[in-house]
């Protein structure tokens, strides 16, 4: 694992200890990048399927939108993956697949529940907890993951500090990035394998019971509309299900803003 001497354990000590086959079996860690996405981008040609870059802090961390990502030095897990064909279709499919296997690794670290918001936000408590960017740069699929692990809400920008929130501020845990890192990695090849062989109902089922909206009713922002409905979650081919007065809609971006939570009286951004 290239460079990761400065990284939070040694190289051999990371890959010892991590089950999986081929994905993250070569891990290039930098103490700082602008982002791991266009670090990643170098790497599409030449780099083996699986590789992953992570970085300690990057100054430049993007979202989906267009949105920063607050990555502040060692306080989050900010890595991208390098995933080559043969790959599964809709690469959308990939973002929900990525969601929840990250809420599945989170579930066995910390032990308590994640929930998940279309596309492919993760929840914790109703907050956004962490985020998952796809960017297909042919041949290749780069899936971007960030994670808020130890920062205080009072680190968050104002604009994102009733939103979002860390593992910390929930649990009071601090979590060693390496242990999580290992259990996402692993969790994610068995979703991937899983997704290539089987489709959408590889993930079906455990996409539905983490779905924060699910059956509810929830106003989505697409482009300059805002639109209010039910959701009826995602679709096989990784479209948002929304019944709405003017009959039933097929989405394919946009951003749940307030959703209702059956028997709760709060609705809240996330
Ligand atoms: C979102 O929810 O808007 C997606 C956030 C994705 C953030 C991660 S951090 C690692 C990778 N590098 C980036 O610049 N973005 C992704």
């Amino acid at each position: 694992m290239k460079g990761i001497k400065e990284g939070p354990e040694s190289s051999s000590s990371f890959t010892s200890r991590l089950a999986t086959r081929w994905l993250g079996r070569k891990i290039i860690f930098f103490r700082e990048l602008s982002s791991t996405q266009d670090e990643i981008r170098k790497h599409v040609f030449t780099g083996p399927n699986g590789l992953v870059v992570w970085a300690d802090r990057q100054t430049q961390g993007r979202g989906r939108f267009s949105r920063n990502w607050y990555s502040p030095r060692s306080a989050g897990l900010y890595f991208s993956l390098l995933l080559k064909e043969p790959l599964a279709r809709p690469l959308p499919l990939y973002g929900l697949a990525t969601a929840v296997g990250v809420a599945q690794a989170l579930e066995e670290v910390i032990k308590i529940p994640f929930h998940l918001k279309w596309p492919n936000d993760i929840l914790l408590r109703g907050r956004k907890v962490g985020g998952i960017l796809l960017e297909a740069v042919s041949p290749a699929l780069i899936v971007g993951i960030g994670l808020n692990v130890s920062f205080r809400r009072e680190d968050f920008p104002p604009e994102i500090r009733e939103k979002a929130t860390s593992i910390f501020e929930e649990t009071g845990l601090l979590v060693s990035r390496a242990k999580i890192l290992r259990a996402v990695l692993k969790r994610l090849e068995d979703r991937y394998e899983l997704l290539l062989e089987k489709g959408f109902s590889a993930i079906e089922k455990d996409w539905r019971k983490r779905d924060v909206a699910l059956g509810g009713r929830v106003v989505l922002r697409r482009g300059d509309q805002m639109l209010t409905g039910f959701s009826l979650g995602p679709s096989p081919d990784g479209t948002l299900l929304l019944k709405t007065p003017q009959g039933l809609l097929k989405l394919h971006s946009g951003e749940i803003l307030m959703w209702e939570i059956p028997g709760w009286e709060k609705h809240r951004a996330a």
